[in-house]
């Protein structure tokens, strides 16, 4: 009952809300409540990064991508990775700072990121992908602030309608992903939940990065891997 009770002030917020900053900055209060399903994608991200850069934690400076209320950076921070949080939702990270302060947060835009060249080892960017405006762009802002060999991490794909609604290729899903995206493109939200945004995705960390991989994480979803930068 609980839960029913909070997807429907989701639902509401998101009826009222007019870009994805907006929508994000209304629910972060029961933001963590809502989307439990992203700890399995947050640990999983964690072991890759915990495999990739043994003994060296403390010195690996990590940013969170769309970090929202902070599950990802808290898990990583504890870990002890040095992790910087960026989102465009100002009051999802007034919550994560409010619960761990020593986790630098700025806010952000993806695609315009306020970094200099070559200043992360990772960036890991959970649940956030989908909202991006322009991802080929933000792989190539990403690209440019990652040090040579650096690493990125996308979870999770395919993402589903809503958060819920795990899509297929048949016809009535396709066409209630295209009754989606009309009803959220009026209303100036960002959500590709297309299945193409998966191989789109791949195609472009391909351009930018020497290896790109995808491993399975959780029941539905992928996490996409590209690690070393290509030379130009
Ligand atoms: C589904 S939440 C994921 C939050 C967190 N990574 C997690 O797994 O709990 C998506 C996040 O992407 C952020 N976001 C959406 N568009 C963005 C953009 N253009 N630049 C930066 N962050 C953005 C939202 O504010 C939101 O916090």
């Amino acid at each position: 009952m609980a839960s029913i009770r909070l997807w429907v002030k989701v639902l509401a917020v998101a009826l009222v809300s007019k870009s994805n900053q907006e929508f994000y900055d209304r629910i972060s209060p029961i933001y963590d409540q809502c989307f439990v399903t992203h700890k399995v994608h947050a640990s999983n991200i964690t072991k890759i990064l915990r495999e990739s850069y043994k003994g060296r934690e403390k010195d690996t400076l990590v940013l969170d991508l769309g970090c929202g209320t902070g599950l990802l950076s808290n898990i990583l921070f504890r870990k002890g990775f040095e992790v910087l949080g960026t989102d465009i939702s100002l009051e999802s990270l007034r919550l994560l700072q409010q619960r761990e302060s020593k986790i630098n947060a700025i806010q952000a835009d993806a695609t315009q990121l306020p970094f200099a060249d070559g200043s992360f080892h990772t960036v890991a960017s959970l649940g956030a992908w989908r909202h991006f405006p322009d991802p080929q762009k933000v792989i190539a802002e990403v690209a440019r602030i990652l040090k040579d060999d650096g690493l990125l991490i996308v979870g999770y794909f395919p993402p589903a309608i809503g958060g819920v609604i795990h899509q297929g290729d048949s016809y009535w899903h396709q066409l209630l992903v295209r009754l989606y995206q009309f009803l959220i493109r009026k209303r100036g939200y960002v959500d590709h939940i297309d299945l193409s945004l998966e191989p789109m995705t791949v195609s472009w960390a391909r351009d930018q990065f020497e290896q790109v991989s995808t491993v399975d994480s959780g029941e539905h979803w992928r996490l996409i891997i590209a690690r070393g930068l290509r030379q130009a």
